[in-house]
């Protein structure tokens, strides 16, 4: 036999280069214990329909969990002569046992064990990311419990526009990461059917079992179309959307975090461990966690474009450009499972400058709004209000003082049904205490929330 396993048909070589460019060992070599996984119950089912002789079986099983040893133990070469996981693994199988590892691929074609491969792997990979979304979701509810007082200002086109809590702002994130969960959970249901038993791409003349390979590989059941199941990719496009969306929420948090922690702002903190210094200027402190997770975000999104533009024109079924989408979703994965790990251990250490913040909620003319409302409960029309508090804000300008603070005479001059009363009844605690509503933003609510947070986090 010929070095490749599909050496048959060949009079020459491989050119040298083509080998490395051809070759996607070095991004699918991490699938090896799925790709071991996939082999064994490939096996099994093989051996169960009679197509495969129980002593082969045994040689094979021992001689896969061999090789598993040696890959863990850094033992293992793989070669790129022998292009990917798959045909390095199973070459090795057959050096070690012989005859009964050239068996192995019988009614099995790469095309069906890449996409087996992938799916086990992006499953478990989605299992992680789960996992560490409600890490940083389980740190932002303690946050905003610790926090639920803690007024700020809210804005609106980065303007100042009415009093919030910091608490209620963070659990807008915690919300965000919620349906960023339930995306990822989402795909990793349609993901997990099993191809095996596709083929090539139209199945096999073997009488396989194909329930029984999909229920040993923990999958809901085999793929029903063997050319579907060989030559679509929407379960790596489907979860790149779900990291793309992730991946804007944890950006948009970054870019606050940034702003946040600049001279102008000075609302936060974030701990040392997680900034970094300029080798010019001795006075800096720099939060490149938060720019770099914004950053990924752009190259995460270019993964998911990626995709979408690989398969875009593919006939079915597989191609080779096909082999395109592990890396993109691999490094798209790896980058968002770094970024949420980086904030869940850095957020737990953010300081937050509660006075600062309450002084920038209570300039900007924040409780306007709320002035309007008062109006409106004297019995002004909204439109009127809206217009007195308007011209209010303009002589509150002019003087430099905030609303508070006019007198009786200042109310009057403006339109007689506002009063000093009204205007001194303003301040930033009562604007977020009377937002005291479902999805409100006064502290009582945000209390109700981070129960109801802690509760449902605590089950999961
Ligand atoms: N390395 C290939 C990939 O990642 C495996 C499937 C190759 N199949 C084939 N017919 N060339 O897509």
């Amino acid at each position: 036999m010929s070095e490749k396993p599909w050496g048959g048909r060949f009079e020459s070589p491989t050119n040298e280069f083509v080998e490395a460019f051809n070759a996607s060992i070095d991004v699918d070599a991490r699938m090896y214990a799925e790709d071991i996984a996939g082999s064994r119950a490939h096996a099994r089912m093989l051996c169960q329909q009679g197509i495969l002789s129980q002593e082969d079986l045994d040689a094979i099983l021992s001689g896969l969990d061999e090789i598993s040893g040696e890959i863990e133990r850094g033992e293992f070469e793989f070669t790129i002569a022998l292009e990917d996981v798959h045909m390095n693994i199973e070459s090795r199988l057959t050096a070690r046992i012989g005859d009964a590892g050239k068996r192995l691929h019988t009614a099995r074609s790469r095309n069906d064990q890449v996409a087996t491969d992938t799916r086990l792997y992006l499953r478990g990979r989605t299992d992680t990311i789960v996992a560490h979304l409600r890490k940083v979701q389980r740190v932002l509810v303690e946050l905003a419990d610790r926090h639920a007082d803690t007024i700020m200002p809210g804005f609106t086109h980065l303007q100042t526009a009415q009093p919030v809590t910091l608490g209620h702002h963070l659990l807008a994130y915690v919300e965000m990461f919620e349906r960023d969960a339930g995306r990822f959970l989402d795909a990793r249901t349609r993901m997990n059917r099993c191809p095996l038993g596709s083929a090539a791409l139209a199945g096999t003349t073997f009488a396989i079992d194909r329930e029984m390979t999909a229920a040993e590989l923990g999958f809901d059941g085999p793929t029903a179309n063997s050319l579907d199941a060989v030559s679509d990719r929407d379960f790596i496009m489907e979860l790149l959307a779900a990291a793309s969306i992730c991946a804007v929420h944890l950006s948009r948090l970054s870019e606050e975090l940034i702003l946040w922690m600049s001279a102008q702002f000075r609302f936060i903190d974030l701990p040392d461990a997680f900034c970094t210094g300029s080798s010019i200027m001795p006075q800096k402190k720099n939060p490149d966690m938060p720019e770099l997770v914004r950053g990924k975000a752009g190259r995460i999104i270019g993964g998911l474009v990626a995709m979408l533009i690989t398969v875009k024109g593919l006939p079915l079924a597989y191609n080779k450009d096909m082999q395109e989408d592990k890396g993109a979703v691999f490094d798209a994965l790896d980058n968002l499972q770094g970024s949420l790990r980086v904030f869940g251990d850095m957020l737990p250490g953010m300081r937050v400058n509660t006075e600062i913040m309450h002084k920038a909620a209570a300039s900007g003319f924040a409780t306007a709004t709320d002035l309007a409302d008062a109006l409106v409960r004297a019995g002004v029309p909204f439109r009127e209000a809206h217009e007195i508090v308007g011209k209010s804000v303009a002589y509150c300008i002019r003087e430099a003082i905030e609303l508070h603070m006019m007198d009786a005479g200042a109310c009057a001059a403006i339109d007689p049904r506002l009063t000093a009363a009204m205007v001194g009844a303003l301040s930033v605690e009562s604007c977020v205490s009377a937002r005291n509503h479902i999805g409100g933003t006064a502290p009582a609510q945000v209390r109700a929330q981070v129960s109801a947070w802690q509760n449902r986090l605590e089950q999961l």
